[in-house]
């Protein structure tokens, strides 16, 4: 059979919104400058979609930042990889910055996080070695796996019996060069429950084993500092391998891992994704600087962020709307599990209420579940909350009544 004529046969999970939802429920056109307030199809709307959680995006010094950076450095240097000619005194300044904001001695910068963190999984376990991760991680960690050479158990999502049961079983069967490695987040991004950190991390009494965490939703907007979910959790010095990424919190693309430097040493020659591929644009790397410094320097932006989801959180609660037991500005709003439902929902909210809000479902999510998921940002305002509020007590009765008859069923 032609292959091309295969795929048409075999959409994928996600293939039936992009072909009857496409520009709407997938791949939705949001314009205008980055904020709560975009437009979408030419209207003016409130967004929950994006990550920009500190609202640094659209800041005026990160824009004129921008601006003299590219006018600077153009947006092709430095041409190669790093390790061949794509190297500078911006990319090594920023690594100390980043290993600084996250209490580690080294970091390396990736420059994409899906791929990097891929490649980190892959360079740092061989065939003699046991990989364990939980059941609900990222895809990119997932991918990771697939591509690793050592022997993979999964573990129940958040489960610390499920986890140890795995660690036992490592354990019994490790010859001497054999290690572990276990992965999980620091925030799973879709629920926005937090990772087990300190329950995992006081495994390490009983088996030996590293510890690499995803802290993807974490850095920037948990802990005192932003220093992410080990620190909001009282035990980041257990987190052996800490990964960020510039896609939330920074409003960028490039991410890093932080670790010891023996480690950093190690995967600069052996993570392929670094070494086989060009890196990041210097406008891309001087603007990370004066982003993580304006983080540094603005702790209020968090804690606005924590006090806009915790009005938006109590008032969906009030409203009768299941949230989750989310630990983090990732807030998800239990559906009844259709996706119909789930589409319906989002053009009301889009067309009627002037909300912008975006479905989750398989595979992002396990089969089954699907959420519309909210994410607070710094700079969303009381009438922002107020207005979303609302448009969630006017859909109660398509959004609810469903969720109810499933439950009662
Ligand atoms: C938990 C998690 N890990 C990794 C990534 C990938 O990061 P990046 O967008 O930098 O490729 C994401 C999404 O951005 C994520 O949510």
């Amino acid at each position: 059979m032609d292959l091309f004529d295969k795929l048409e046969g075999r959409p994928g999970p996600l293939g039936q919104f992009t072909s009857d939802g496409y520009g709407y429920y997938t791949f939705p056109k949001l314009e205008g400058p980055l904020g709560p307030e975009m437009k979408f199809n030419g209207k003016d709307v409130v967004v929950w979609s994006i990550n920009d959680y500190l609202g640094v995006g659209n800041h005026p010094r990160v824009r004129q930042v921008d601006k003299e950076a590219a006018e600077k450095y153009g947006l092709s240097a430095p041409m190669g990889a790093r390790l061949m000619t794509g190297n500078s005194d911006e990319h090594e300044a920023l690594e100390r910055e980043l290993a600084d904001f996250v209490h580690k001695p080294e970091a390396l910068l990736l420059n994409f996080g899906y791929q990097g963190i891929m490649s980190v999984i892959h360079a740092l376990v061989d065939r003699n070695d046991f990989l364990i991760y939980d059941e609900l991680s990222h895809a990119c960690i997932v991918d990771g796996k697939q591509l690793a050479m050592a022997e993979k158990s999964v573990f129940k999502h958040n489960d610390i019996e499920s986890l140890e049961k795995q660690l036992k079983r490592a354990s019994s069967k490790l010859k001497p060069n054999s290690s572990i490695l276990v992965v999980t987040e620091g925030v799973f991004g879709m629920t926005g429950d937090l990772g087990k950190l300190e329950e995992i991390i006081a495994l390490k009494e009983k088996y030996p084993f590293r510890l690499l965490v995803d802290d993807a939703h974490g850095f920037g907007t948990l802990g005192h500092d932003g220093s992410g979910a080990g620190t909001q959790l009282g035990c980041h010095e257990g987190i052996d391998i800490y990964f960020g990424t510039f896609a939330k919190a920074v409003a960028l693309i490039g991410a890093f891992v932080a670790t010891e430097p023996r480690v950093i040493e190690f995967l600069k020659a052996n993570a392929r994704s670094q070494i086989f591929a060009k890196s990041l644009p210097l406008p891309i790397v001087v603007s990370a600087r004066e982003r993580l410094k304006l983080i540094r320097e603005n702790p209020q932006w968090r804690e606005k962020l924590w006090e806009n989801t915790n009005k938006l959180r109590s008032g969906l609660l009030n409203l009768g709307y299941n949230v989750l037991p989310s630990e983090s500005p990732v807030t998800p709003v239990l559906t009844s599990g259709s996706t119909e439902l789930c589409k319906t929902i989002m053009r009301v909210m889009r067309e009627e209420h002037g909300v912008f809000v975006s479905g989750v479902a398989y595979p992002v999510v396990p089969k089954g579940m699907v959420l519309i998921r909210l994410i607070p940002m710094a700079s969303h305002t009381d009438e922002h909350i107020e207005k979303t509020l609302n448009a969630f007590e006017a859909i109660k009765p398509i959004a609810l009544e469903k969720l109810e008859e499933k439950i009662s069923a």
